[in-house]
């Protein structure tokens, strides 16, 4: 059962003819020295009351719960309500929620979609309905009811990760030494993943063609390295079967992992075939998040590499849009050309992406996004 879309549209403009006066009460009484709570604090200039339907692909991986945590915390701060949910990377779990969350009325949407291009009917019920929609991390594709997007540069995500494998066997210098590296990319439903794959293979290409680097199983496109959802479990079953399949005699020198839950399966897969013990070192494993079982794993000397993408900006990022959206300011936008999702070009706001390895995990106790502690 849906609301009718006249009565939901007069919701949210009374809503926000109710904030603007809120508003107007509230300056009012400031230039009177005092809020309208009595206090001398200064009111937000928000939508006050309304509520921001929160859609997140999972619970399965610590940074979706830390992204769900941040964005309630921002918007709670901007005067809103939230409604946040997590769709345990069930297609049909995430389009009922967002269907719910329609029904309920929210203002606006802000999603991390499960499947990119899953959400085009349910976007185009939240359209009927007024709501506005701010694609979270993931662009959405083939729909025209996406309004913004907030996100991290993911194709520099990529070229970090292939730029890492690159100095680490020091293949600039090109001393005549030739390795051995394997492939994985992310969910083939994550419009992400081409973005990671593509960085990171214009960096590591030039040394496929000439040679300095060999993909043993020969599968190099990105159909045949993909990591369904993402999931680490399913990568560290493709990494064994591509050890045993291929590197009898020879070992891998180097993985590219786009993301720490595909590395944390990898690692167990060498791990399992003898690599990190009896002098058969592990090869170069990139990743992606921060993690903290990849962030104490790089400590530890496992895996090498991860990217750092500091969600909390991502969050304040994705409110700043939603609440210039409903309240008629101007969303923040750095990149108007790269996003194409098919239907239109999406206005988006590109944050960027940190290579972290042993050398630089301070960095993240630094910037509070671990605490000390939490390292050990
Ligand atoms: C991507 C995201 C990555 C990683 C991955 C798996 O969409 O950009 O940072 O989190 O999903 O969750």
């Amino acid at each position: 059962m849906r609301t009718p879309r006249t009565s939901r549209r007069i919701s949210r403009a009374a809503r926000l003819r109710t904030a603007a006066a809120v508003s107007a009460l509230a300056l009012a009484l400031a230039a009177c020295g005092q809020d309208s709570e009595g206090g001398s604090e200064e009111k937000k200039d928000s939508a006050e009351g309304g509520t921001i339907g929160i859609a997140m692909p999972t619970k399965s991986s610590e940074r979706w719960i830390a992204d769900g945590e941040n964005i309630v915390k921002e918007f709670e701060a901007a005067g809103y309500e939230t409604d946040l949910q997590f769709g345990e990377d069930k297609v049909e779990n995430q389009v009922a929620q967002i269907d719910n969350m329609i029904t309920k009325g929210v203002d606006a949407l802000v999603v991390a979609a499960i499947d990119n291009t899953s959400l085009t009917e349910v976007l185009a019920d939240a359209k009927e309905a007024d709501i506005p929609v701010i694609a979270y991390d993931r662009l959405i594709l083939q729909t025209e009811n996406v309004d913004y997007y907030a996100s991290f540069d993911n194709e520099r995500v990529g070229k970090l990760q292939g730029q890492y494998i690159v100095d680490a066997l020091k293949l600039e210098e090109d001393k005549g030494e030739k390795f051995d590296i394997e492939l994985f990319a992310g969910s083939p439903d994550d419009n992400n993943t081409r973005y990671f794959f593509n960085g990171a293979m214009s960096v590591l290409q030039p040394y496929l063609d000439s040679g300095q680097l060999t993909v043993r199983s020969g599968q190099t496109k990105l159909n045949q390295v993909t990591t369904l959802r993402w999931d680490g479990a399913a990568a560290q079953k493709r990494m064994d079967d591509l050890l045993s399949g291929n590197y009898g005699g020879e070992d891998v020198d180097a993985v590219l992992s786009p993301y720490d839950g595909i590395s944390i399966g990898v690692l167990s897969a060498l791990k399992s075939a003898g690599y990190g013990s009896g002098g058969k070192e592990l090869p170069v494993v990139t990743g992606q998040d921060a993690e903290l079982a990849s962030v104490k794993s790089i400590i530890a000397g496992e895996q090498t590499q991860t990217v750092y993408k500091d969600m909390r900006k991502l969050a304040k990022q994705a409110v700043q849009m939603t609440d210039a959206v409903l309240t008629g300011g101007k969303p923040e936008v750095n990149d108007t050309e790269t996003y194409d999702n098919g239907v239109k070009v999406v206005p988006s706001f590109l944050l960027d992406p940190v290579s972290i390895d042993r050398t630089n995990t301070d960095l993240l106790v630094e910037e509070g996004f671990y605490q000390a502690g939490d390292l050990k």
